[in-house]
């Protein structure tokens, strides 16, 4: 066996509760609390987080078992993995390329996740600090515009976001990620909850409630159909290569059917009071629910300035988004380590090095973004973007979904069907799960894409 193979007992998960917790802590980070009520502003609500729903049920969980039974089977990276499930099926080892596809898909997300989530470490100082004041707007902007351009402040947060994931993810897959999960997921809920108490309290319940679970279609668009899809698979963490790693260290006998429905599960729910701790205080202050990506360091901000308790509530506010941020972070980067630890021979330490160091330099390019620098800025024939933004749409609307729709296709089409469906290990599951797997899912992302590059118009 090769070293660092997930072959081994000592990479595997300790139990299946440890499995579900580390696979909900690399699903539940940035996109629930700061993505998740951004983009359900920005697309009316009600109406938007029903189709979200629906996409997690129909298109997330079962790309979710397909990407976990890849990882159950082959025991090693991403891509290798693949390449086995390729092999035992008789078919060529190219396919392998999906898995590799994840990986770096993953890691180019985790380039600028680190960034945000450095924007909120430095968040808890200045919500402790009372820096933001009795909340009037216009000291809240500039707030947060002096630090998205002070490139220096956000290297030295970024750093120590990446320092810290080398550093947990070094010790290994017991002794570092999981022992981090185990500490701060059960923090993360418990602080999650008190704030949407709070919220329910201090702020607006009814026009919160009203506002995420009382759908009014009139406000949904075609385009907000492709937000929740893209997010669907975002918030998942799938086709990131991290399902099909985490599926690699799972323990014999742990079933990918109800644990994947777990995993969605929670994910979902810390989606849902994330939007219910945050939007009742938004409407509460009469702030704007589709302010866009601004929404928890601008918009938010001003009733912490104002709230009795303000500047506590704000810092359990920024904590919990950054553990949340950091246990995705540790999943992100957990298959380059894998893979430098299983092809090139690197000791742990020194892959998680490595890989963090490459992830660091890549960062550089979205601080450059948001600092407005030239070089981070370019024309393309659509209009001029910059590195952030483009990275950003290229994962999260391309390279996410077209992952989605290969692994459908892998799973459903092309790899052995009694290899998959012994993975699936329920013969009743996987009569349900094949036909979406093999039609219902492709067919959905297909649409969805196509009409994203304004192929088709629905
Ligand atoms: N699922 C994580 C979140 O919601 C982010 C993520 C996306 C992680 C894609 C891995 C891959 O924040």
């Amino acid at each position: 066996m090769q070293q660092g193979s997930a072959s081994k007992d000592s990479t595997r998960w300790s139990s299946r509760f440890a499995y579900i917790l580390a696979a909900t802590g690399a699903a539940v980070g940035l996109g629930n609390i700061w993505k998740f009520p951004y983009i359900t502003g920005e697309n009316g609500g009600g109406a938007f987080v029903l189709v979200y729903l629906v996409c997690i049920l129909f298109i997330g969980i079962p790309v979710m078992m397909a990407e976990v039974s890849i990882g159950k089977f082959g025991r090693h990276t991403p891509g290798k993995s693949t390449v086995e499930v390729a092999k035992a099926s008789g078919k060529p080892a190219f396919w392998g390329f999906i898995g590799w596809m994840g990986v770096l898909s993953g890691y180019l997300i985790l380039s600028f996740y680190v960034v945000i989530t450095g924007w909120g470490l430095a968040y808890i100082f200045k919500a402790a600090d009372g820096a933001f004041g009795n909340g009037t707007p216009a000291h809240i902007q500039t707030l947060f515009a002096d630090l998205t351009a002070n490139g220096w402040a956000l290297v030295g947060w970024t750093s120590l976001v990446v320092l810290g994931t080398v550093l947990v993810v070094g010790k290994g897959v017991k002794a570092g990620l999981e022992r981090a999960v185990s500490a701060l997921m059960p923090i993360l809920f418990l602080l999650l909850i008190i704030l949407a108490v709070y919220a329910a309290i201090e702020g607006d319940f009814w026009a919160a409630l009203h506002f995420m679970f009382d759908p009014d279609f009139s406000k949904l668009t075609i385009n907000g159909v492709v937000v929740a899809l893209g997010h669907s698979f975002f918030t998942l963490s799938l086709a990131s290569g991290i399902m099909i790693m985490y599926g690699a260290y799972l323990p014999e006998g742990v079933s990918i059917a109800k644990s994947s429905l777990w995993i969605a599960f929670f994910d979902t729910l810390v989606a849902l009071i994330a939007g219910m701790a945050i939007y009742p205080i938004v409407f509460e202050h009469h702030l704007a629910p589709g302010s866009g990506p601004g929404l928890i360091f601008q918009t938010l901000p001003i009733a912490f300035g104002q709230m009795p308790g303000g500047q506590l509530v704000g810092t359990l506010f920024f904590i919990m988004l950054v553990f949340a941020a950091f246990t995705s972070a540790l999943a992100l980067i957990e298959s380059s380590v894998a893979w430098l630890v299983e092809k090139r021979g690197f000791s742990r330490w020194a892959a998680a090095f490595t890989a963090g160091f490459g992830i660091w330099l890549l960062s550089l390019g979205t601080i450059a973004a948001t600092c407005g620098l030239p070089i981070a800025i370019f024309n393309t024939p659509w209009g001029q973007t910059n590195f952030f933004d483009a990275l950003d749409y290229l994962t999260a609307n391309i390279l996410l979904p077209i992952g989605g729709l290969l692994l459908a296709v892998f799973t459903g089409w092309i790899a052995n069907k009694k290899l998959i469906a012994d993975m699936i290990d329920s013969p009743a599951v996987f009569r349900l799960w094949q036909p979406i797997i093999k039609f219902l899912a492709p067919i959905a992302i297909l649409l969805v894409f196509l009409q994203l590059v304004g192929i088709i118009h629905l």
